[in-house]
């Protein structure tokens, strides 16, 4: 049986790149990514390589976008981007909620909820990332937790909803090599669903994310309510980016 959604899988460089770099993974994608496929393939890149990001993929099958934005649409705030210079750059996506930047930028619930609904003004589509830590997971509060970060971006309505991804992204298995078991995963993606259903948008897509790699794609993809990937490391190296694609 098809998948009922189509399926996306996304690249999160996070702080890695550098032009050269840069040209020669986008060039790999190019090459490698499949027009008309049925799996959309993208990358979210640091702010400085938007441009080029723009420049290589325009007219491509590959999409891309930037892993954070803010609340404001300008002003007084050095070092924010906002979401309208995001869309100057022909972004689609923005990562909202990175558990890295919950963590070290101390964003909480609501301001994520605010800056996916900045970045749907101006016609993006956030990615608004989610997920527990592993003494949350013990301590037997996984869906709580995860309940508790989804309310505020729930309460956005389903109209936005519609036009946003989420990434259940597990903390402990974000860079650790240890990925979420695909049951463990399907049990949170059907959690995540269960409540986006209850707001009328039963249709928006769920990522999975942490530690995807070739090898455990194929696995998580089989699931019924993982519609794609949110990839980090193996995002990096463009065989690897592809095979997962293509599982
Ligand atoms: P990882 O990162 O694939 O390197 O675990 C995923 C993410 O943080 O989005």
């Amino acid at each position: 049986m098809s998948h009922p959604r189509k399926r996306l899988v996304m690249g999160n460089w996070k702080m890695h790149g550098s032009l050269q770099d840069n040209a020669a993974l986008l060039g790999a994608l190019l090459s490698g990514a499949v027009r008309g496929g049925d799996t959309e393939l993208a990358v979210c890149v640091p702010f400085p390589y938007l441009s080029q990001t723009q420049a290589l993929l325009s007219g491509s099958p590959v999409s891309w976008g930037a892993q954070d934005v803010s609340i404001h649409e300008r002003g007084a705030y050095t070092g924010e981007t906002s979401a309208a210079m995001l869309a100057d750059f022909g972004c689609s996506w923005v990562l909202c909620g990175h558990s890295e930047r919950r963590a070290m930028h101390a964003e909480s619930s609501s301001l994520v909820a605010a800056k996916a609904s900045s970045a749907l003004a101006c016609g993006l589509s956030p990615v608004v990332c989610v997920g527990e830590t592993l003494p949350e997971r013990d301590a037997g509060n996984a869906e709580r937790v995860i309940g508790d970060q989804l309310d505020p971006v729930l309460a956005l309505g389903a109209g936005a909803l519609g036009r946003m991804v989420i990434a259940y992204e597990p903390v402990w298995a974000i860079g650790t090599g240890r990925t979420a078991t695909p049951d463990q995963a399907q049990a949170v993606h059907a959690f995540i669903r269960a409540a986006l259903s209850r707001r009328g948008a039963g249709q928006t897509r769920i990522l999975y994310g942490g530690s995807v790699k070739a090898a455990n794609a194929a696995a998580l993809f089989a699931q019924p309510d993982i519609d794609g990937a949110l990839v980090g490391g193996a995002s990096l190296v463009a065989d690897e980016f592809l095979k997962i694609a293509a599982a």
